[in-house]
């Protein structure tokens, strides 16, 4: 099947197997190697991305379902000469050891301080001003780390949010 994709703002016509997913696409066809297969089922974070703005795992997506959309990965996360300030972040407070859950952490962040919380008035309001850290870890829930760097991810995203 014929799909197109925007990539990290570039567009991207592919011709595609239906069965193959979004993970795979990116990692195999496209050659954005950040996003990493971890578990290939849904329950490590690794390979998270997002579409549309939205964070998801893409190993669970198929391509042909995100026909379409707008996918940004790890390679996007910055502009071009500027980290994004997560990754200056997650420098700064050494929120990585073996880095292989990085670029899941680090897209999953992105997404999850666009998303309004429990005490956000308005859909409009992009960082919810009562994020704790122990929201923070449990909206973070879904990306495992293997080498148990979480105090410290917690608290350049803690850093980021504030
Ligand atoms: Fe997708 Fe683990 S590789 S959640
Ligand atoms: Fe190694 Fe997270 S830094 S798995």
């Amino acid at each position: 099947m014929n799909i197109t994709l925007q990539v990290n703002g570039v567009p991207r016509a592919v011709d595609v197997d239906p069965r193959i997913s979004l993970l795979d696409l990116l990692r195999e066809r496209l050659g954005l190697i950040g996003a990493k297969k971890g578990c290939d089922h849904g329950q490590c974070g690794a390979c998270t991305v997002l579409i549309d703005g939205r964070r998801a795992n893409a190993c669970l997506a198929l391509a042909v379902a995100v026909d379409g959309s707008e996918i940004t990965t790890v390679e996007g996360l910055a502009d071009g000469e500027r980290l994004h300030p997560l990754q200056e972040a997650f420098i700064e407070h050494d929120a990585f050891q073996c880095g292989y859950c990085t670029p899941g952490q680090l897209c999953s962040a992105a997404g999850m301080l666009g998303e309004p919380g429990p005490s956000a008035v308005t859909e409009d309001v992009l960082v919810d001003p009562d994020l704790t850290p122990s929201e923070i870890r449990e909206r973070m829930s879904g990306n495992l780390c293997r080498c148990g760097a979480y105090v410290n991810i917690v608290s350049a995203i803690a850093e980021v949010a504030r």
